[in-house]
């Protein structure tokens, strides 16, 4: 059985007349770093915020830590979240800041705990500083930090990289890895996927108010891998000729007359000249590379069009 930690079933939230959620499905298993990407107003602070129980779902089933039978609230109880704005206190430290929430949360002898998460997220030497002058990147971290209080299993994670600088970015991602290494399963939404690309171990792509597609790291980047596109007036009759030929065996058949070569030893040139030596009309043939961001706007138009 896999292990199962946040299981998504037909989940909807609307408000009014306005599906903000629509029927979504996605199953997490514990150890991923699952990229929820969706561009503004796709849904992604919606389903967040179902999951961590901060508001109810209209219909849908949710599901968490294997289906295990306890009552709902301890469930939440495992899940950090930092959604939208971290509460934070300007005029207060971040230990202090820290401090306040470990009391809040019933945790009255949290000290060497919040100094061990201040040190996990890079915060350890900045002592009374009053987060009023942090930076943003600082809050964001601070902001991580509070959501690790308690040791969740889950971190939930809405935008974080939004609007850091490159450098705040790059930390943020090392910081998530770091703590998927020491076992946290994590949710994290952006509305780029480049941006999780170098983290996420599967990416949730949605779409207004719906699951586009869930997609492995691995399966994307395959569909991402420089290919070679050729048009031809028959793709069929071009199959013997690569097979036999050129050795080639990692092809695809898109359609009639459009072919996609993998191979990464192929070459262009040798293709065309013995397609043509073979009596293979050629319309065209190139180097073609996908970046992630255009298999996402790929996706999303796609998704568009079927509902237009
Ligand atoms: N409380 C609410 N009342 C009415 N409509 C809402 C409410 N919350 C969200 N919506 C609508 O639901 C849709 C999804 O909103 P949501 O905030 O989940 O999107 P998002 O993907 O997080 O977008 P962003 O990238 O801008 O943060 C939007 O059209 C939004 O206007
Ligand atoms: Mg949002």
């Amino acid at each position: 059985m896999p292990d199962i930690i946040i299981e998504i079933n037909g989940l909807t939230k609307t408000y009014g007349s306005k599906t903000a959620v629509k029927s979504m499905d996605l199953h997490i298993r514990r150890g991923e770093i699952v990229g929820l990407i969706g561009k503004n107003g796709a849904g992604k602070s919606t389903l967040l915020k179902m999951i961590a129980g901060l508001i109810h779902p209209t219909s849908g089933e949710l599901h968490f830590f294997n289906r295990a039978s306890a009552n709902g609230q301890s469930f939440f109880e495992r899940m950090g979240v930092l959604i939208e704005q971290a509460g934070l206190y300007s005029h207060y430290s971040a230990f202090e800041n820290l401090k306040l929430l470990a009391i809040a949360y019933g945790l009255p002898d949290a000290n060497t705990q919040i100094n061990k998460l201040l040190k996990t997220v890079g915060l350890e030497d900045i002592g009374s500083v009053k987060v009023k002058s942090f930076s943003l990147g600082m809050k964001q971290r601070l902001g991580i930090a509070a959501a690790l209080l308690g040791s969740p299993d889950v971190l939930l994670l809405d935008e974080p990289i939004n609007g850091l600088d490159p450098q705040g970015i790059v930390e943020i991602r090392a910081l998530i890895q770091e703590l998927n290494k020491n076992g946290l399963t994590i949710l994290i939404s952006s509305h780029i996927l480049e941006e999780l690309s170098k983290i996420a171990t599967q990416y949730a792509i949605i779409h207004k108010g719906e699951m586009v597609e869930v997609i492995s790291a691995d399966e994307l980047l395959h569909k991402c891998e420089e290919r070679i596109e050729l048009k031809l007036e028959k793709a069929e009759a071009a199959i013997p000729v690569l097979e036999r030929e050129l050795k080639i065996a990692d092809y695809k058949v898109f359609d009639a007359n459009t072919l996609y070569v993998y191979d990464p030893g192929a070459e262009i040139r040798q293709i065309s000249k013995t397609l043509i030596e073979h009596g293979v009309g050629i319309d065209s043939i190139y180097k073609y590379k996908q970046s992630l961001e255009q298999y996402f706007l790929a996706r999303t138009e796609q998704a568009g069009e079927r509902h237009a």
